[in-house]
């Protein structure tokens, strides 16, 4: 007989795959018996939280008995400031990832079409055939980027929604704002195009980047999120933009208590510590280039990127492989690219100084047998 939950599913969850997140640092610390860990897979933001907004969440432990303010008035009012909206424009959630849940709960139903690229966010791909959508993905074009010809020319009457993470991961590039409305100009009226920019703190300064902020189409929703410039990963807090129609039929599905309080506060802190976040950019900035030097001074090829972390080249799933766990048994997490279809490359996300002197100093000890192993010069 088969299995209650395999029965009671539908066909097209059967064969879906979990969502497999950055190996966390205690895991590691208790399988390598390591004290000195660091992770630097899942693009986190190595300065830590804004104190201001750790301040605000500790003020708000004592209203853990109460519920959230469902509408969240003081977080969406603050975000309404800094980008002149209006609070009917936008739908905060757990992460812009729980906002991408709700876009499939409301909009997509089985048999769908959804179109992106490959090597992209899977979390995207997961919650698209989780309502039973069906993917259709084009390639990224040479230099790793959203293939905007490509994606105008696969659109079909059956094409419901389209998803572009700009900037994008894993390969860190981004489209700019002339492909953005080139694209647009093919892409139907009741087709909704999700701009991920979870990125979009560590892009905002390319000139050429497109800011959603500067374009109105109804039929567009912008996705950003607090998890990764911010700092707030574990609070789990993602906001959306988008026509106040979109919003409101949105809202319909939402859990009305998220983001919950702590987060709410947290994300609110954040916001108005702009020191914090110049901080983080900052640097950004300096461990990019410096990683990226490195990468390039021991032939990796790594991809241009204008975010918090760097994808390179090994050549093999193997060479892959055996660097991811190389690098883990010298207390450093990287990203093996397998599930993003990028199995002979690897990323690594920009932390702080220390924990990338630490990566510079396990590949210059693991690299000798990898040349050697890979038939590297
Ligand atoms: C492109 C992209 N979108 C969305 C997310 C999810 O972010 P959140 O923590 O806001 O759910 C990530 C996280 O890695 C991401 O890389």
């Amino acid at each position: 007989m088969e299995k209650l939950g395999r029965t009671l599913v539908p066909d097209y969850l059967k064969d879906l795959k979990v969502y497999q997140a950055g190996k966390p640092i205690d895991e590691v610390a208790r399988e390598k018996g390591l004290t000195k860990i660091s992770k630097l897979a899942s693009n986190e933001n190595p300065l830590g939280p804004s104190p201001y907004a750790i301040k605000e969440m500790t003020g708000g432990l004592w209203e853990l008995h109460r519920y959230p303010d469902m509408h969240a008035y003081q977080l969406k009012k603050s975000l309404c400031e800094l980008y002149n909206l209006k609070p009917g424009n936008i739908i905060l959630g757990n992460g812009s990832e729980g906002i991408m849940a709700y876009i499939a709960r409301a909009f997509l139903q089985p048999g769908d079409e959804v179109l992106t690229c490959d090597n992209t966010f899977i979390g995207f791909y997961i919650l698209a055939r989780s309502v039973g959508a069906n993917l259709k993905k084009v390639p990224l074009t040479s230099d790793y980027r959203f293939d905007v010809e490509a994606l105008a020319e696969s659109i079909t009457e059956k094409t419901k929604a389209i998803y572009i993470a700009n900037p994008n991961n894993p390969t860190g590039t981004y489209i700019t704002k002339k492909e953005f409305d080139y694209l647009m100009k093919y892409v139907p009226d009741h087709v909704i195009v999700l701009l991920d920019e979870a990125y979009f703190e560590f892009a905002q300064h390319c000139d050429d980047y497109p800011d959603s902020m500067d374009y109105r189409y109804d039929n567009v929703i912008t996705l950003r999120t607090f998890s990764k410039a911010y700092g707030l990963s574990g609070i789990r807090v993602g906001y959306g933009f988008a026509h106040d129609d979109l919003i409101s039929n949105l809202s319909k599905v939402k859990l009305p208590f998220e983001p919950n309080l702590i987060g709410q506060l947290g994300a609110r802190g954040a916001l108005k510590d702009t020191p914090h976040l110049n901080r983080t950019l900052k640097n950004n900035v300096k461990r990019y280039n410096e990683t990226f030097e490195f990468l390039e001074k021991h032939n990796f090829k790594p991809i241009k990127s204008i975010t918090n972390f760097i994808t390179y080249k090994t050549g093999s799933i193997e060479a892959s492989e055996w660097m991811y766990e190389n690098l883990l048994n010298e207390g450093v997490i990287i990203r093996p690219l397998k599930a993003n279809e990028m199995p002979d490359y690897v990323r690594v996300s920009l932390g702080n100084k220390e924990e990338m002197q630490h990566y510079f100093e396990a590949m210059e000890k693991i690299l000798p047998k990898y040349n050697e192993l890979f038939g590297r010069a």
